[in-house]
């Protein structure tokens, strides 16, 4: 089986491309910047800017599947343009949609994000690209799945595990995910399917709803020495936690996310007894090896 995914030398697409060729797939990776030499070395590398129609059929001719990843988002830095977001985001999926039209790929995975519907001209990119793959889903009968993934930039350690008690998401969550929706669309279990990709940290309904006064104390029970730990680092905790349901998800793709605020408080709690730096520490939206 042979997938192509565009957008592989970004964050999202270093570890959905790693662990795609690991499940044993022929990966083909498409970007407009070459991959990290570790992330080349998973298969063939093709350049590839999706506002160009040549480029994109060159990328996914003989694809059995899509993984769209291609995108710009606002939280770049520095900031890329509202017109090329729109370009690019747009005009991109539809031309990655024609060529997978042209070659007859049955199985495409499209990354949409949270901020489906928030307003804004990233997100109004969102918006278009479900509808396109919508309309393309009606156009050739092909299995689609849109994953509305949840937050996973770069960022401090610090912020990083308290974020996943907002929108948060762990990249190895996202990873996973894609690849249980890649699997789903090949084997045709969904037909045109959506669903949140997002963190699930198994606390009981009270402590969601007032994480600020009931959180540290669960937390603690969980992991011994977690009050400490949140009050040292100085850990902005929310006053109650994004809690989506993400059972549709386990269901029908058979994905549930692995990484929660404990793994992570777990994680600060190894590095602080070893003495590490971690308030120095950036790492790409994902629990460091
Ligand atoms: N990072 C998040 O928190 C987040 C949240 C929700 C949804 N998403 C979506 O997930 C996807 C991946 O996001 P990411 O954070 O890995 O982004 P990223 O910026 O790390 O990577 C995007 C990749 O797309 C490539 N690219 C940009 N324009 C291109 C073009 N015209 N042709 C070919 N390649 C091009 C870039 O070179 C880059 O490698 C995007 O669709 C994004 O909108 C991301």
């Amino acid at each position: 089986m042979r997938v192509t995914i565009t957008g592989a030398s970004g964050n999202a697409g270093q570890a959905v491309s790693r662990l795609i060729a690991e499940a044993g797939f022929e990966v083909r990776m498409a970007d407009m910047a070459p991959p990290a030499r570790d992330i080349a070395a998973l298969g063939e590398f093709v350049r590839c800017d999706t506002r160009t129609p040549t480029d994109v059929q060159r990328a996914i001719e003989g694809a059995d599947a899509v993984v769209h990843l291609a995108a710009w988002h606002s939280a770049h830095r520095p900031p890329v343009s509202d017109a090329t977001i729109f370009a690019v985001n747009v005009d991109g999926t539809f031309n990655v949609l024609e060529a997978c039209r042209a070659e007859g790929v049955a199985a495409v995975v499209f990354a949409s994000s949270m901020a489906y519907g928030w307003g804004g001209v990233y997100s109004a990119t969102k918006v278009i690209g479900e509808e396109l793959c919508r309309a393309y889903h009606e156009m050739t009968g092909a299995s689609v799945a849109m994953l509305r993934y949840h937050e996973f930039i770069p960022a401090p350690y610090l912020e990083y595990g308290p974020r996943l008690l907002r929108n948060g998401v762990d990249r190895s969550d996202v990873a996973a995910a894609t690849l249980a929706a890649l699997r789903a669309a090949i084997e045709r279990k969904v037909e045109l399917f959506r669903t949140i990709v997002h963190t699930n940290h198994g606390m009981p309904p009270a402590v969601v709803d007032d994480f600020r006064r009931l959180g540290p104390d669960w937390c603690e029970q969980q992991v011994p020495g977690a009050r400490e730990l949140i009050d040292q680092y100085e850990l902005q905790l929310p006053a109650r936690v994004e809690q989506h349901d993400l059972s549709e998800a386990e269901r029908i793709l058979g994905w549930r996310p692995k990484i929660s605020f404990l793994d992570f408080l777990r994680d600060l709690k190894a590095r602080d007894a070893r003495r590490e730096d971690v308030r120095a520490l950036i790492v790409p939206g994902a629990l460091p090896g």
